[in-house]
């Protein structure tokens, strides 16, 4: 394991904060017009990826303070450790590998001893072999039909990876498919899905790392009710349900033969398992070979994490930049804004990614931090999110940092649909940084024909302090390669603030006691005997829906 290190005890914390107090009075229209050279500094290029910085809060010293708060905190035996196999998600004793499901070189990765590759191969050759049998009509439904409707039935991590994949890549859906996704206990969800499908012709890929989570056995229990009722016998279940799980034993018990079921193992963390048999839904939907494309792409970017410098490593500055405003500028929040409506799903997916992984308050010692640690993530696609939250985005007090995410070709050129959703994408990152300054709202104002009171009066609203940061990302085309390589950073960015703030990253404690007391609190809604012993504000909340229903 690397070394735990209380981040406000390095050298460059501190020389961090005194850095930040001169820095908060820098406008970032300033650095840009002392520097023509700020875009080629602040920018790489990776193949089909750009990654633009420049419009941050930063100066040179920024980035070598933060690069040696890096170097302080180890983040270089931290990725080592990681890519060995050390068990670093220590709470739970684990390795932490998504990385080995997307691996195409020729070492052995192991956790604790045992090559993982061997049995990674055999899990993805069955999916190859079981997505080719569906697509080809191999395998059919229980009455001869082909396969039209997978149901992926899963939640958390085994939902909002595969769905975001497949909405992300939606053009490269195999022809006669219809990839669904249902997730939540409200049973609304199955109802409405369901009124869609055909038994026949539906296959449901029951999706748990686990294979003990309520919402997705209460939904899988649903699933195979409704298709028994059309089928009328056990023995056409194997046709129309796969699991995907690390638990033998639990998908024997629920019925499932195990030669239906595709597994992974404790070392893929829940929020990390597209690449894993998780991503069967992806490989049905979009071809195997694709999801082998999204694979590949997120290697490439293991290996640039693996290899390239600090200043040239994408998601380390990512990481550096984001903890940045998370430390020195109070931020508690960053978006995340799409200009692809297909990725709409992309937000959303790392809302749990980050927030579930550095959502932490106790250090890697058991200690209370007294540090800040992740931010609240959230983002909708452009531009629908600039009739919406924008306008806090630039006019109100909290700072959100902001990554804008755009290709630069789109799958569906319809007119010119596609510049005017780039031009707005191009004008937010601007208008954000630049403001418009008093002055300016003054001489438009005249120049529209007011008078001086009446100027002097609107003009404060009309001020745009800018100096707001923004990441952005220009994509050559959203593709299962491209999608891949943007995923991978995200997620090394997420580890490298995870070590730098001295937090476990990869369990979720803070999960489990809703659900223990919503275990608790479920045979007492199957009576109607009124409830004590609760807080009197949930007691009273029970027993008035007990009148209620
Ligand atoms: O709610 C927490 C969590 O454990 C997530 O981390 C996970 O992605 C999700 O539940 C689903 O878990 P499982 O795949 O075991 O059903």
């Amino acid at each position: 394991m690397f070394p735990t290190q209380n981040p406000l005890k390095t050298k460059s914390w501190k020389k961090l904060a005194a850095h930040a107090t001169t820095l908060k009075e820098v406008h970032m229209r300033d650095l840009f017009a002392a520097d023509s050279k700020r875009f080629e500094k602040y920018s790489i290029r990776h193949g089909d990826i750009l990654f633009d910085y420049s419009k941050n809060r930063i100066t040179d010293q920024t980035l070598r303070l933060l690069q040696e708060l890096a170097n302080e905190a180890k983040v270089k035996e931290a990725i080592a450790a990681m890519f060995s196999g050390t068990l670093i998600n220590a709470t739970e004793h684990r390795s932490v590998l998504h990385i080995a499901l997307r691996y195409f070189g020729k070492d052995a990765i192991r956790s604790e001893g045992k090559n993982v590759i061997p049995e990674v191969r055999r899990v993805q050759r069955k999916m190859k072999e079981f997505s080719e049998a569906l697509h080809s009509g191999k395998h059919l439904g229980y009455t001869g039909k082909k396969i039209t409707a997978i149901v992926n039935i899963g939640i958390g991590g085994s939902d909002l990876g595969p769905f975001m994949v497949t909405e992300a890549l939606k053009p490269y859906t195999v022809k006669g498919i219809q990839a669904y996704f249902v997730s939540n206990v409200d049973g609304t969800q199955i109802v409405e899905t369901l009124k869609k499908l055909n038994p026949e012709t539906t296959l449901f890929l029951i999706a748990s790392k686990t294979f003990t989570t309520q919402e997705t056995m209460t939904n899988a229990h649903s699933a195979r009710d409704w298709f028994l009722k059309k089928a009328k016998d056990e023995k056409y279940v194997s046709k129309h349900f796969v699991a995907l799980s690390t638990n033998e034993k639990e998908v024997k018990k629920f019925g499932i033969d195990t030669k239906n079921m595709f597994g992974f193992w404790d070392w893929v963390g829940g929020r990390y398992s597209l690449w894993s048999a998780i991503g069967l839904s992806i490989a049905l939907a979009i071809g195997y070979d694709n999801f082998e494309q999204l694979l590949k792409g997120g290697y490439d970017i293991d290996e640039h994490f693996k290899t390239a410098p600090f200043e040239k490593n994408i998601p380390v500055i990512m990481a550096l930049v984001g903890l940045w405003y998370t430390n020195f500028f109070g931020a508690q929040t960053e978006a995340i804004l799409p200009y692809d409506q297909y990725m709409h799903r992309f937000p959303a997916y790392f809302q749990q990614g980050n927030m579930e992984s550095n959502g932490k308050s106790v250090d890697r010692n058991g200690k209370k931090v007294s540090w800040s640690t992740g931010p609240v993530i959230w983002g909708e696609p452009g531009t629908n999110g600039q009739h919406a939250f924008y306008q806090l985005i630039h006019q109100g007090t909290p700072l959100v940092p902001c990554d804008f995410i755009a290709p630069a070709q789109t799958h569906n050129p319809l007119g010119d649909h596609h510049i005017k959703l780039l031009s707005n994408f191009f004008a937010q990152t601007e208008a954000l940084m630049n403001g418009k300054t008093l002055k300016a709202v003054k001489q438009e104002l005249k120049e529209a024909g007011l008078d001086k009171e009446a100027i002097d009066k609107l003009a404060p609203f009309k001020v745009f302090d800018g100096n707001k940061p923004t990441n952005s990302f220009l994509i050559k085309k959203i593709t299962p390669y491209t999608l891949g390589q943007l995923i991978a950073l995200y997620e090394h960015k997420i580890f490298v603030q995870g070590v730098i703030w001295d937090i476990f990253s990869f369990d979720q404690w803070g999960v489990e006691l809703g659900k223990q007391l919503a275990g608790k609190i479920l045979p007492v809604l199957k009576n109607e005997d009124p409830v004590t012993g609760h807080d009197s504000s949930t007691s009273g909340l029970i027993n008035t829906y007990k009148q209620m229903r």
